[in-house]
């Protein structure tokens, strides 16, 4: 397992199967730790290769018995190992293989393949976790039908579930009984699941656009019914949403989520048998925040539309796994678009991609949409093949508009249903559909790196032309060192000085598509002529590229496009830019040891902003959250001090909240709602709003405010409320702040997922005794290093969401985080790994904080015994 051993494996390298395997029968027999697994797999040779010897991948399996056509194999005719079956002279023709395997649920701490969570039994098989279950080719392009039988104790596991549709079910002789499922359609193994436990159900039907009724099932603990009721509508709404804007109707008659509170990441699309993270299913006002339930509602709609996305149509190989994720990230964003607000959404979406997936593309990390090489392919489950990929998709419907994106995507699926495809093959379909050579824009999957254009703008009075030159660079990233130029489609528009759209007319080339421009050289040139006064321009729209953007355009500009620009994501981003400036040249300041300046234009158009009665109070609260620490570190680059980040970010909130107090204390008690709670859309943006102005007057230190949240936080009748105003109690120290912390906990310690809110807010405080608190957390009773929520939630808080106090000049986080890496590792790997990427940006600090950084990481990678994917991080972070 140690990475000096682990193979690279490569795209280039990609073979066909073997062996297929068409038909798959598991009999599970469920024990705490001894479960038997019988599998007859139904093997033929694969008539487009030529195999020799039959392999098996396995992952820690214990062999029983091995049948050939039901007779037992000679043990001389094969091998076992726990890690591989091999049978060196199989068959010329078909057969069946009847394979006995014995694994123990309760030891499996890593949360893949077959393991319990609070009782149930359940599995995790993507990537390469069904190995862990029975010998198999275990690999997506080797799809089969799967009939599963499941055996358990009655009374543990009332409930059995498994892909499909059930087909038998009956009691045994003492207290056990059964449940066979079916699954009519050809999966990957990666899809398998099932699930065996004493369960609370809440049910539903749906009635598809071709009349058929499907029955609809959330399965959760006992206790937590109550708490399903918006995943179920969620579901509901996904399933139409599908069938309206993509013409897909659901293919089984039955659709079932299983919520677990032991889960590695947030959901997994198993076929007709989705397992998700208690997180991102239950939710009810007085427990859940707005937050949580927009992102139940988008995991829920992500996992849903990967049934056509990734399991109708299936990746060949585990390079191509932004072909569904990406792609259906694209559908949930664009599902969130619509049952919400669309800039709301796209500028919270840009705000989430600047931070997770810009960082991991500027550093070690960085790796292309789809890689060409891998160690560990659960290190892959990224924001550069999630979010980037999504990106790029939405790329596609810029460039050929939305009519032929939706004919590309009737034409991918119905080209390549049933089939395991490739990106090319889904790129293909764009192209057909719309004539435009595609060659150019494959780099996006291909070169790794965020690309940065630089924009100049000139307006010749006497001429009337206005001319932008554009000039675009990609930096080198780890095994790329030289780029080529990338093919990128920047929307834009014109103001004239009032702010009005001016219409485009590109006399020059045919460089500008309907409102994009598309800069598919090195550099480029474009002028407008006909100009009676010089515009300011608007570009990037939408974020219609994912760049890195430099222009030349004034403070004025910037004034123009925040008040009046036509797309309201460039009104944001003009007020993001303008603050961003500003907040980069303070932290100079700072470091010289002088103090912070204040921009009154900045306030002028923040005031405009809030004054504005024609803006949804969500897009308010968003322009008026400055840059986040995060944004300005990014921004900066190398040589950081976060301190001074933290100063300059806390000097531009008390300004705003001291010379936008009236304006925010108006909007405070203009928002304030006698209502009952709802988490829509709409109220939820006045929520949010009210939120922000909350904890704008409080950044000034003022007691009034203070007050106001410690009365906010009594009185609360939903949790958004009530954590928003602890959080400004917790963040400013507040007076009152541990009262409150203590009161919120025994409120809610009977609830996991609201305790994990606990642990985060203190992990998050940028006071210098947080890292104390946190290692005390970590003796809490409450506090567990085998529940990846709960680390996540204390040790992963401070580690990716506390840039002071994570990276202390003294290294003592970065230590305390190195030890915990090396403590949950021998556990659970994928947790460990994922906690590691917080050293990604260590090369990006001053001196001192590089050089702890480094010594820490390097006493990981000296450790003896890491596992593949802690080691593979290390490496990579290092190199
Ligand atoms: N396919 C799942 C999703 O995007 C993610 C599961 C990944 N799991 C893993 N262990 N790598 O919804
Ligand atoms: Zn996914």
């Amino acid at each position: 397992m140690r990475t000096d051993t682990a193979p690279v494996i490569r795209l280039s390298d990609y073979q066909a199967p073997d062996w297929l395997v068409d038909t798959v029968h598991l009999d599970v027999n469920l024990h705490p730790t001894a479960t038997r697994v019988r599998a007859v797999l139904a093997l033929r040779p694969n008539p487009t290769a030529s195999p020799a010897a039959l392999v098996l991948e396995g992952d820690g399996l214990a062999l029983i018995s091995l049948k050939r056509d039901g007779v037992p194999l000679a043990p001389d005719s094969y091998v076992a190992t726990p890690d591989k079956l091999t049978i060196a002279q199989p068959p010329h023709g078909p057969f069946t293989l009847e394979i006995e395997t014995l694994v123990d649920p309760t030891a499996n701490t890593q949360l893949s393949g077959l393991y319990r969570s609070s009782g149930t039994w359940c599995t995790q098989c993507e990537a390469e976790g069904f190995r862990r279950i029975t010998y198999f080719p275990d690999r997506p392009d080797v799809m089969a039908i799967y009939t599963t039988r499941i055996e358990a104790d009655k009374s543990e596991a009332p409930v059995l579930l498994a892909n499909g549709n059930l087909v038998e079910s009956g009691d045994l002789d003492g207290d056990r009984h059964f449940a066979v499922w079916h699954d009519p359609h050809k999966k990957p193994s990666y899809l398998f699941a099932l699930v065996g436990g004493d369960l609370a159900c809440v049910e539903d039907t749906f009635t598809t656009m071709s009349s058929r009724e499907v029955t609809l099932r959330i399965y959760v603990e006992h206790g937590k019914e109550g708490r399903a009721g918006y995943a179920m509508d969620a579901l509901k709404r996904s399933m139409r949403w599908d069938e309206e804007a993509f013409g897909r109707e659901y293919d089984l008659d039955i659709f079932m989520i299983v919520a677990v509170s032991d889960f590695n990441m947030g959901a997994m699309e198993n076929k007709g048998l989705n397992v998700f993270n208690d997180k991102y299913v239950l939710a009810s006002g007085d427990t859940a925040t707005d937050a949580d339930f927009a992102g139940i509602e988008s995991v829920i709609a992500h996992e849903y539309f990967h049934n056509w996305t990734g399991n109708r149509i299936t990746c060949r190989d585990w390079f191509q796994l932004c072909l569904k994720e990406g792609l259906t990230v694209y559908r949930d964003q664009e599902f969130t678009s619509d049952m919400r607000s669309r800039p709301v959404k796209r500028i919270a979406d840009v705000r989430n991609l600047r931070a997770a997936q810009f960082v991991e593309d500027s550093g070690p990390l960085a790796h292309p949409v789809r890689p060409a090489a891998y160690k560990e392919i659960n290190n892959f489950y990224t924001a550069t093949v999630y979010e980037k990929g999504s990106e790029v998709v939405r790329m596609i419907g810029t460039l050929i508009g939305h009519d032929q994106f939706r004919a590309g995507m009737d034409l991918y699926f119905e080209r390549h249903d049933g089939e395991a495809a490739t990106v090319e093959q889904f790129v293909q379909c764009f192209a057909e559909v719309s004539g435009r050579d595609m060659t150019q824009f494959m780099r996006w999957y291909a070169q790794a790196g965020t690309p940065e254009v630089t924009v100049k703008t000139r307006y010749d009075e006497e001429k009337r032309t206005y001319t932008i030159s554009l000039k675009q660079t990609l930096a080198p990233t780890p095994g790329q060192p030289d780029k080529e130029a990338m093919l990128i489609p920047l929307r834009m528009g014109l103001l004239d000085k009032n702010g009005k759209d001016l219409p485009i007319i590109n006399a020059q080339d045919g460089s500008i598509v309907r409102d994009v421009l598309i800069l598919d050289k090195p550099e480029l040139t474009v002028a407008f002529d006909g100009m009676a006064e010089r515009p300011v321009l608007s570009i990037n729209r939408g974020f219609s590229a994912p760049i890195k953007l430099v222009t030349d355009l004034t403070g004025a500009d910037f004034a123009l496009l925040a008040r009046h620009d036509s797309d309201p994501f460039n009104r944001w981003q003009a007020l993001q830019t303008t603050a961003l400036r500003l907040l980069i040249d303070n932290v100079s300041r700072l470091r010289v040891g002088g103090v912070p300046r204040a921009d009154d234009h900045l306030i002028a158009a923040l005031a405009a902003i809030l004054d504005d009665a024609g803006l949804e109070p969500a897009f308010i609260a968003l322009c008026l959250m400055p840059p986040g620490e995060g944004d300005i570190a990014r921004e900066i680059g190398r040589d950081i001090d976060p301190d001074k980040i933290q100063r300059a970010r806390q000097a531009l909130r008390e300004d705003i909240g001291i010379r936008l107090g009236a304006e925010l204390s108006h909007a405070y008690e203009r928002l304030t709602s006698s209502e009952p709670y709802s988490p829509d859309a709409a109220s939820a943006g006045r929520r949010a709003l009210r939120n922000v102005a909350l904890d704008l007057m409080a950044a000034t230190g003022a007691s009034p405010a203070f007050t106001r949240a410690s009365e906010q936080y009594a009185a609360a009748d939903n949790m958004t409320d009530r954590m928003a105003a602890l959080s400004t109690l917790v963040q400013h120290d507040a007076p009152g702040r541990a009262e409150a912390l203590d009161d919120f906990y025994s409120r809610y310690a009977e609830n996991a997922l609201v305790i994990d809110k606990w642990f985060s807010l203190q992990a998050s405080s940028p006071h210098k005794s947080t890292l104390d608190k946190v290692r005390a957390l970590t003796s809490h009773p409450a506090f567990s290093m085998g529940n990846p929520n709960r680390v996540r939630a204390l040790i992963g808080a401070f580690a990716h969401g506390n840039l002071t106090q994570f990276n202390r000049a003294d290294g003592a986080g970065y230590a305390f985080v190195a030890d915990a890496i090396l403590e949950i590792d021998p556990k659970n790997p994928q947790l460990a790994a994922r906690l590691a990427t917080a050293f990604r940006t260590w090369r990006t600090f001053e001196t001192g904080r590089r050089t702890l950084a480094e010594a820490h990481l390097r006493r990981i990678r000296s450790h003896g015994g890491l596992s593949r994917d802690l080691a593979d991080i290390v490496e990579r972070a290092l190199a």
